[in-house]
Formats: structure tokens, C-alpha cells, sequence
């Protein structure tokens, strides 16, 4: 009997030191890459886009507007971060990413956070940080869009610091997921291109995973508004409009007036309509054609 209790004390002792190495040793499974940026202007344009048009992420790094149409980012505070981001009212403000903070980080660094979710410490990201939908971009885009980070003006800001919730730090630390690059899909097949953007843009964040919408989202600053369905069903609106009406909803946006319109707050929308708007038409087009080819969900209602 009491060599059973010995053993089960060793064995939960065995149990927590294995933890302890696991947890020291996992967050420096996945070294950042040695890989440096160019900062050519190729480069950094395509970054800007990336960033700006397409990823978004200053969406999230930076005070937004509400009183305009989607919130468009406050260019003063872009890259300084943000108390919330429309995800997370609270638990998850999102850091500083002008030269202010990631000064000291190498490009590798800043690539590993962005397509692993690691900070420079090699520890997990919250889950806000959409890292999983990053670790599908092209090394290329990766780096372009480190490149281009380089370059925003430093702003002297310190957010709070998001505490990512214990279990999903432990999944991160021991089950890291290292970054696979995928290739460039081929400029000219346009659903291949169109897919690539999909992710990249995030639409599932909003979405959903199977592009059906009904998400509810809240407005920062009052009221709500549900995602709609982007699959090609015969029943789903949006679907049913020509790729022409498609484009032409995202460039409506692209109108410094309707850029300037004040909106009121619960009538406004987080669908990133002006963000978007700067996106090329081959790109706006390429998205629809790729929604066109993904399986039909039937709208709830
Ligand atoms: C949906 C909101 C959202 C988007 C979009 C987003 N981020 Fe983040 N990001 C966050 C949050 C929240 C954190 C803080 C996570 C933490 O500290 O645990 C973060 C953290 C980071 C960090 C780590 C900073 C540090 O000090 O540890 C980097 C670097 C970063 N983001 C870069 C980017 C880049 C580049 C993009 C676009 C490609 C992007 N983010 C898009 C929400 C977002
Ligand atoms: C931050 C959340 C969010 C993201 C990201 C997002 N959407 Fe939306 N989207 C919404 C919401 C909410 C609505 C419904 C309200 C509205 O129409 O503004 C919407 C509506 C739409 C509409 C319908 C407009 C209409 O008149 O019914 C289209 C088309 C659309 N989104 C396409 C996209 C595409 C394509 C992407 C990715 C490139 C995307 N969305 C990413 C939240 C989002």
C-alpha cells in the first residue's frame, strides 16, 4: 500500500517535471528563419498592399474610426496598437508593431510571429492574432509584408499586453505549428489566385470557416451586424450577383466622399468595405471566381 502511494507521488512528480521541460523546451522548437528583407521598392509596394488592402492588419494595430463608414484606421496611430480589436473587447489588445516596438526584432523574428504566432521570446500568441490564416502565405508576402513594417513611422506607444489564455498557451507551447509556406498560386488561374486571397484577407474570420456567414458581430461603440453567405447557393444573395456588381460593391468604397461619410455608430458595419476597396480589380475578381467554386450552404432563414 504504501509503496502504491510512493509510486503514484513519483509518478506526479515525473508528471510535473515532464511538464516543466515541456513547457521551457517547446517555444524554442521552431527557430525564426534566417531570412532577411530586401526593403526593395517591389517589395515594399506589394507589402503596403498586403498590409494595408489585404491582410489588414493595421485594421487591428491601430485606433479605428467609428463614426465613418467600417471604421477606417486613425493614420496617426497606424501600427501602434490597440487597446481591443473588434474580436476581443477585452482580453486581447493587440501589440505595437511600428519600428517603436519591433526595432530590435530580426525579420526572421517578426516573420515567426506573423506565420507562427510566436513573440520574439518564442512564446504563444493569443489566438486574436490571426497567425493560422498567415502560415498559409507565400514566403515572398511574408517578407514583403515584414519589409513594409520596417518602414511605418515609429510611434512611442505602449498597449496593455494580452494575456492568452492558459490552455491555448500550454496547445501553443507543445504542439507549435511551424510556418508551411505555400507557394504563389500562378497569376493567371484565377480561382487559384482568388483562394490565396480568401485566406489571406481573412473573410473565414467573419465568415465563417464554410463562407456561410450568420456570424453575429458587435460594433465598437454600439450595435450589431451578421456576416452574410458568400457560397454559391441558389438561395444565398450575394452570390447571385455578376462578377461586375461584385467588384463594384467593394470600389464604391474607393470614393474619398463615401470614405468621409459619418456614420452613425450602430448603423455602421466591421465588413473592412473601405479597406477593401483598394484591392485591384483583378484581385476583387479573382475572389469572386474562387467563391463561385466552393461548396453551396444554404442561407439559415
Ligand atoms: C484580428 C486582429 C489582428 C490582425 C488582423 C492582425 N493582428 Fe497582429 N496581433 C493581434 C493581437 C491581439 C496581438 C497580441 C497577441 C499577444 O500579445 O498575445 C497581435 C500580435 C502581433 C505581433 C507580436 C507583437 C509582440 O510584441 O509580441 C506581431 C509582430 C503582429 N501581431 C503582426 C501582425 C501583422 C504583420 C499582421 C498582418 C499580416 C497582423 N498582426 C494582423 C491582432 C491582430
Ligand atoms: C471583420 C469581419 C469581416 C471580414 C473580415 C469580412 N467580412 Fe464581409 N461582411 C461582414 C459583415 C458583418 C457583413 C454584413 C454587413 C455588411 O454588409 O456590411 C459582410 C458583408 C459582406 C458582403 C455583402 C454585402 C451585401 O450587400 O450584402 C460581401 C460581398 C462580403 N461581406 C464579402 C467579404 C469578402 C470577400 C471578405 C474577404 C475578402 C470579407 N467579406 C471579409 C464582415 C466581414
Amino acid at each position: 500500500m504504501k509503496f502504491a502511494i510512493l509510486a503514484l507521488l513519483a509518478l506526479i512528480g515525473l508528471g510535473i517535471a515532464a511538464a516543466a521541460v515541456l513547457w521551457a523546451a517547446f517555444p524554442r522548437s521552431i527557430p525564426a528563419p534566417e531570412s532577411r528583407v530586401e526593403g526593395d521598392p517591389a517589395q515594399l509596394a506589394r507589402g503596403r498592399y498586403l498590409v494595408n488592402h489585404v491582410a489588414l492588419c493595421l485594421s487591428c494595430h491601430s485606433e479605428r474610426d467609428w463614426d465613418r463608414q467600417s471604421g477606417p484606421v486613425v493614420a496617426s496611430t497606424a501600427g501602434q496598437g490597440a487597446t481591443h480589436t473588434i474580436f476581443s473587447p477585452e482580453d486581447a489588445p493587440a501589440a505595437n508593431i511600428t519600428p517603436f516596438a519591433l526595432g530590435d526584432w530580426s525579420d526572421g523574428e517578426i516573420a515567426r510571429a506573423i506565420t507562427s504566432g510566436l513573440n520574439r521570446q518564442g512564446e504563444p500568441l493569443h489566438p486574436d492574432m490571426p497567425y493560422y490564416v498567415y502560415a498559409r502565405l507565400a514566403e515572398s508576402d511574408v517578407m514583403a509584408i515584414v519589409a513594409y513594417l520596417r518602414t511605418l513611422p515609429r510611434i512611442d506607444h505602449q498597449p496593455p499586453k494580452a494575456s492568452p489564455p492558459f490552455l491555448i498557451s500550454m496547445v501553443g507551447r507543445v504542439l507549435p505549428k511551424p510556418y508551411q509556406a505555400k507557394p504563389m498560386p500562378p497569376q493567371d488561374d484565377s480561382v487559384a489566385r482568388g483562394r490565396y486571397l480568401v485566406n489571406a484577407a481573412g473573410c473565414r474570420m467573419c465568415h465563417g470557416g464554410d463562407l456561410a456567414g450568420g456570424m453575429r458581430l458587435n460594433i465598437p461603440g454600439g450595435g450589431s451586424v451578421t456576416s452574410v453567405n458568400l457560397t454559391p447557393h441558389p438561395k444565398a444573395r450575394v452570390m447571385g450577383w455578376s462578377r461586375e456588381a461584385f467588384v463594384a460593391a467593394f470600389k464604391a468604397f474607393a470614393v474619398e466622399e463615401v470614405r468621409q461619410l459619418e456614420t452613425p455608430r450602430d448603423r455602421n458595419t466591421v465588413m473592412p468595405w473601405i479597406q477593401y476597396s483598394d484591392m485591384t480589380e483583378t484581385d476583387l475578381g479573382a475572389i469572386y471566381d474562387y467563391l463561385k467554386t466552393v461548396p453551396p450552404v444554404a442561407p439559415d432563414s
